[in-house]
């Protein structure tokens, strides 16, 4: 691969999935797409460029899905759902007993176990939700990891990560060497392909929002504009929740961390004040990081 080639593949990832590659990554470039070339039956990646430039977007589509990241596992990190389970949910449930819905969105879902998770959180919750209309929309740029998260048939490998095992015995059903979820696990999970550098607000508010691990890929300025448009997404109470390693500080003031439970964040009553007062959107912040 040329650098010219790698440029363009640079240039080609950020404005189709947000990808920030910098200039030292090609060994990644080449680690992921040499074997899509090979199946593909190129010679390599000059040529893989080459069919590109010429227009074809079944390649591209593929390339962009195979540089995506999406390694997932069940009850990721553990402590945000211990949080759902233990403080968003106990106010939450309360707060919509006469709408008796709740909405969450899994906003970068891959293969499922972050929407799952969810699901199994929310039947553990037990009876204080029967009877409620829950909506899990999960969604993902990539068409290949919804396909996998829909059948929701995991392998051996899979349920042994972060999955408790009463849990598995609970919910899942063995096939030979894989595990099903339950169909009612499953059929609290709506799929949808979305990638989150399009509109989205077509998809309603939401009461929660997970949408951790993708947002570290993306440079300074998509990240400030994806809050933004999130900001837009959630009811006046709703939780954000991101990744381990992500946060809004330093990147955008249109939410404010939770003081004592990481990665939690909620709307910023402040710009909700100045907004009503200028009776108009409010305009971005880009703040500055305080070290
Ligand atoms: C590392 S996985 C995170 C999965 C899950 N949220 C978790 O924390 O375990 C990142 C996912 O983001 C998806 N992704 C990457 N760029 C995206 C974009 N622009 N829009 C939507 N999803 C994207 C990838 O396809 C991948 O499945």
């Amino acid at each position: 691969m040329t650098l010219l080639d790698y440029e363009y593949l640079r240039k080609l990832l950020k404005e189709r999935s947000g990808l920030d590659l910098s200039p030292d990554k090609q060994y990644l470039v080449e680690s992921r797409l040499i074997p899509l070339a090979r199946r593909a039956g190129l010679s390599g990646l000059s040529e893989l460029v080459q069919k590109m430039k010429n227009g074809s977007e079944a390649l591209t589509t593929d390339v962009v899905e195979a540089m995506t990241t999406n390694e997932t596992f069940f009850f990721r990190d553990k402590i945000p759902f211990d949080h759902l389970r233990d403080t968003i949910l106990p106010q939450l449930v309360p707060a919509r007993t006469n709408r008796r819905a709740l909405r969450i969105w899994s906003a970068a879902s891959s293969t499922g176990q972050e929407p799952y998770s969810i699901a199994m959180c929310l039947r553990e919750f037990g009876p204080a939700l029967s009877g409620w209309r829950i909506e899990i929309v999960a969604t993902d740029l990539s068409q290949e990891v919804l396909e996998k998260s829909k059948a929701g048939i995991y392998s051996q490998f899979e349920v042994q990560r972060g999955l408790p095992i009463q849990m598995l015995v609970k919910y899942f059903k063995q096939t030979g060497e894989l595990w099903q979820l339950n169909a009612d696990i499953r059929g609290m999970v709506q799929h949808r392909q979305l990638n989150l550098l399009h509109d989205f607000s077509g998809l309603g508010k939401f009461d929660i929002i997970f949408c951790r691990n993708v947002l570290i890929y993306f440079d300074q300025d998509t990240k400030i504009r994806i809050f933004e448009r999130l900001s837009k997404m959630f009811e006046a109470d709703g939780t954000l929740m991101l990744g381990a390693a992500e946060t809004v500080v330093g990147i955008s003031d249109a939410f404010r961390p939770s003081p004592d439970k990481r990665g939690l964040y909620q709307l910023n009553p402040a710009r909700a004040v100045r907004s009503n007062a200028a009776g108009a959107s409010p305009q971005p912040l880009r703040v500055v990081a305080a070290r």
